[in-house]
């Protein structure tokens, strides 16, 4: 499989230029329904120094009003914030249902012609909160269902899942309207569609878009969203038809493990909203709405349920019944089940899509009618099957697994209720190819029944997952780590389903916070993930408990705790700020601050001594660390004290000064009581006392020693990582540390909220070759063991599976789950060195600092919002060869990896300071410079350690 595509800067040489201008984090997006979208652009030029001095926006409903002379709609003016990576809109209110077109220039410091780049987007069916548009014209469209009685409930054709023959699945809705075209011929079509439940349309026969579990999960109660599709090529003369399946989805079908499909989790059946606008030439619109004029009833899915799985019945298919001219006579009369539009808003993010399409590895025929197919990569999708002649009433039964048991049979123990199963029922016509469409599940083998003979090439896995551009690419000289990487990248396509979800497989799937919160500077490094963060974070503000306190899933569930436990509901806090940094978007924290703040000061009403104690949910703590635990106390009011900061400084950000001041009196506080209560230091020149439990007999360090309470890894990670100790006693927590992780191998004993932490608090403190240790070492706990027992993706505990012992139990044993997946945050900010240093946004100021350990070569690509940042380094010999590339715009300061700082060179000479270049003295095992922005190419004497060697 190769290695997802990036989306990449243009390939064409020159000075400086803008491109990937995008909307809302969105390239070209259709239904855009902020009042104030961000437009931005990244830059690219092939001079150094080549920076942007300023820039100018202007906004046009006509492309011709953007050329020189014309009149906008829209014009920034000059704006001379060199750093800015795009400007939100603040023109006049921009109507519904409009394309607008943009384009920035931007001034270089070269002196040379501003360089224009244009872009356009569209607004949605409103702007602005409310659902109406300032003519008073707000969506028309009736939700329509299925007429009542005519759905027959069956019982599955599943074994295994209990709660499904209790409840059974019912048959997809199929709704149709046919219209005739308006006379005039039509200009631009619009269909603005949403589902409670999922949709899927299609005009005239022709599937609309490439969405799939549209329109993805929310707390539909709260808020639902619609898409946008261009319709206008797939618009013909005289009559047309609309035709629309719907399934369960989130909305009707099995959520999670809470097992009440009986009532269902958001509603009983699935509701179709869908508005058709067609403009004509002389700039009439008409709409074709759903409303009781659509005609209903059932097909071929006979159920479709995104845990249980999908049912096609081709005895119950008629031919055409989605292409005009067919007659609809005996259909029954949609039913109209309310108007209310209210909760209604554009996807602010790209859909689900099919991203990939994966051949078999092998087809092994187990026995008569029975095969087994490994498609030899774990993922997030569905199996796309070609039967060639399955005689009617004939059935292909297709069951999913993430692993083998001993006998070679699927492993589906770990799916809990999920049964995963779907089914193809013959009509007896030839050739068919089956793709359930409102399912997915988690696998890496299926087991298909019911088929003589299965040729390979008739059978391919379809992974699925929200499209969030790629943006970042790692590479280096150990295949060990180059499979890690692979792993954690098909761990985020397979968990980034509309919510940031734990897993793929199993009865739960669910938006858990902490698992997010981890993850996500890995995330954000492989892919965009701002749209994708836009909306998930609604939906963590919409999963407020009504205290104001963040909870631990998002969208909220039944049977799980609300109350967010410490790292869980942290991750209100951490993510906007996480985004903010990335994406140099402040909206991410204007938006998230009321949150930030109301869970920061529900913390320190229910704990006024800042020990965090009470209202900790079901605190988790460091969940899974296998080895002793870090006191929960410890691991709470950490955290507490990181959220106060945080919130301080995004209230900074915002210059909202009385709040920020506030939070880093309270983050202060927290911080004093966190090490009042938990720390103990010795000085060097201290009375000689040790403290408590130190059982290694080390001498007395220069810098004196310290304790944590509980002396876990965790406990060192979470105070060195938040900032907790004073200056002073850093070293000796850190030189504690490190201890600890020497004694265990060298090895890890975190769980999620350590996993994350420790590579990068490790280099930090100059102990980067540990942090190499912990990536080599190959026993369980470790990153390289699953992968030598044949995993492809990161598993939810460290030894899910082992050789002595098989699999871990059934109940919670997942072996596709992203959180200790965290390092590859380090595999490029560490072992490739691509970092933006720690008071920088949205990379203006880069940290080059390679930790190159033993390995001959490693680089990393990632496309910012700036443009493109590139760091590739390799030994030959005695000599290290470093590439870095600064986007225009921003600075960098590269730690050159070398044992002798005087063999330094760049591009061949002497590095001098000059106008690109300044010297800026060197740093253990490394040389410093200060770089603006260009490409560099440095070389330096390198001679490893003897330990770092592999
Ligand atoms: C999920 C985790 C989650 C946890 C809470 C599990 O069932 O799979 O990833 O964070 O519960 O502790």
């Amino acid at each position: 499989m190769s290695a997802p595509s990036m989306s990449a800067p243009p390939s064409a040489t020159g000075p400086l230029r803008p491109y990937g201008l995008r909307c809302d984090h969105r390239v070209t997006p259709l239904g855009i329904d902020e009042p104030a979208p961000l437009l931005s652009w990244r830059l690219a030029s092939d001079h150094r120094g080549d920076d942007p001095t300023a820039h100018r926006v202007r906004l046009a409903r006509h492309p011709g009003e953007l050329a020189p002379g014309g009149r906008p709609l829209w014009d920034s003016g000059e704006l001379t914030d060199p750093g800015a990576t795009g400007v939100p809109y603040t023109g006049p209110a921009l109507e519904p249902r409009t394309r607008y077109h943009w384009q920035v220039t931007v001034a270089s410091a070269r002196d040379q012609e501003p360089a224009p780049a244009a872009s356009w987007f569209e607004t949605g069916l409103t702007v602005g909160p409310g659902g109406q548009d300032a003519s008073g014209e707000g969506p028309r469209a009736a939700w329509i269902t299925h007429a009542p009685g005519r759905i027959d409930v069956m019982d599955a054709p599943t074994e295994g899942a209990s709660a499904l023959n209790h409840h059974g699945l019912a048959p997809c809705p199929q709704l149709r309207r046919a219209f005739d075209a308006p006379p005039a011929p039509v200009v631009r079509a619009r269909l603005y569609a949403s589902a409670r439940g999922l949709y899927e349309i299609r005009l005239n026969g022709t599937r609309v878009g490439d969405a799939e579990l549209a329109p993805g999960w929310t707390d539909y109660h709260r808020r639902i969203q619609y898409q946008t599709y261009d319709v206008t090529e797939l618009l013909r003369t005289g009559e047309n038809v609309l035709a629309a399946t719907l399934a369960d989805g989130w909305w009707s079908g099995f959520v999670g493990f809470e097992p009440r499909r009986a009532g269902a989790h958001y509603g009983t059946e699935p509701h179709l909203f869908a508005e058709l606008h067609l403009l004509d030439g002389e700039g009439r619109t008409t709409r074709i709405l759903t409303d009781d004029s659509w005609r209903t009833r059932t097909g071929v899915i006979r159920h479709a349920d995104l845990l249980m799985g999908e049912c096609h019945d081709l005895r119950h298919h008629t031919d055409g019944w989605e292409l005009p001219g067919h007659d609809d006579r005996d259909w029954s009369p949609a039913r109209v089940t309310g108007t209310d539009h209210r909760l209604l808003v554009a996807a602010p993010d790209e859909p689900v899509r099919a991203t990939a399409e994966l051949a078999p590895r092998t087809v092994t025929r187990l026995r008569d009618g029975v095969h087994l197919v490994d498609f030899g990569q774990n993922l997030a999708g569905r199996v796309r099957l070609r039967v060639h002649a399955l005689p009617a009433g004939a059935r292909v039964t297709l069951r999913h697994a993430e692993a083998l048991d001993e006998d070679g049979a699927l492993y589906t123990a770990n799916l809990r209720t999920a049964a995963a199963t779907d089914l193809l029922i013959g009509d007896g016509r030839p050739d068919h190819v089956f793709e359930p469409r409102f399912t997915y599940h988690g696998f890496r083998y299926a087991e298909v029944t019911g088929l003589p003979e299965l040729a390979a090439t008739d059978i391919a896995a379809v992974a699925l997952h929200s499209d969030t551009p790629w943006t970042g690419s790692f590479d280096c000289s150990d295949p060990g780590l180059r499979r890690l990487h692979s792993c954690i990248t098909w761990g985020q396509r397979s968990n980034f389903v509309s919510v940031p979800t734990d897993c793929p497989q199993r009865d739960e799937r669910l938006g858990w916070l902490a698992d997010a919160q981890v993850f996500l500077p890995t995330a954000a490094l492989n892919a965009d993930v701002a749209a994708f963060f836009t909306k998930w974070l609604r939906d963590v503000d919409d999963a407020r408990t009504p205290d104001g306190g963040f909870t631990n899933v998002a969208p909220r569930l039944a049977g799980v705790a609300d109350e967010g436990a410490p790292g869980w509901g942290d991750a209100g806090v951490l993510i906007p700020w996480h985004l903010y940094r990335t994406y140099d978007d402040p909206r991410f924290l204007a938006r998230a601050l009321p949150g930030m703040r109301a869970w920061v000061s529900l913390v320190q009403l229910h704990n006024p001594d800042l020990v965090w104690r009470h209202r900790v949910g079901p605190h988790f703590s460091d969940w899974l660390a296998p080895g002793t635990p870090t006191p929960r106390d410890v691991v709470a009011t950490a955290y507490f004290a990181h959220s106060a900061h945080l919130t301080a400084r995004a209230a900074e950000v915002l210059g909202h000064h009385d709040p920020a001041r506030d939070h880093h009196k309270l983050a202060a506080a927290v911080r004093d009581t966190f090490t009042d209560r938990f720390v103990t230091y010795t000085p060097a020149d201290g009375a000689g006392t040790e403290p408590d439990g130190r059982a290694d007999g080390a001498a007395e360090e220069p810098t004196g020693s310290l304790r944590i309470e509980g002396d876990t890894q965790t406990g060192y990670l979470l105070a060195l990582a938040f900032g907790l100790l004073p200056e002073e006693w850093r070293e000796a927590a850190a030189r504690r540390l490190a201890h600890l992780v020497e004694a265990a191998g060298p090895g890890l004993v975190t769980g999620f909220l350590g996993v994350a932490l420790a590579a990068p608090v490790l280099d930090a403190y100059g102990r980067a070759d540990l942090a190499h240790a912990l990536l080599r070492r190959t026993e369980a706990p470790s990153w390289l063991f699953p992968l030598r027992h044949g995993a492809t993706t990161i598993w939810e505990r460290w030894d899910g599976w082992h050789p002595d012992t098989g699999f871990r139990a059934a109940a919670m044993n997942s072996f596709n789950h992203y959180a200790l997946g965290s390092i590859g945050e380090w595999l490029y900010r560490g072992v490739a060195g691509l970092d933006q240093s720690p008071g920088s946004t949205g990379y203006r100021h880069l940290l080059v600092r390679p930790a190159p350990g033993g390995l001959a070569h490693a680089g990393a690509r990632y496309e910012s919002v700036r443009g493109t940042v590139a760091v590739h380094w390799e030994r030959t010999g005695r000599t290290l060869a470093l590439r870095v590339q600064v986007p225009p715009g921003a600075t960098a300061e590269i730690h050159v990896p070398t044992t002798d700082p005087g063999s330094v060179r760049e591009s061949g000479g002497i590095p001098a300071d000059g106008a690109h270049l300044t010297r800026a003295g060197t740093a253990p095992g490394h040389a410093v410079y200060r770089v603006a922005s260009g490409v560099y190419r440095f070389t330096a004497a390198y001679v490893p350690h003897e330990e770092d060697m592999t």
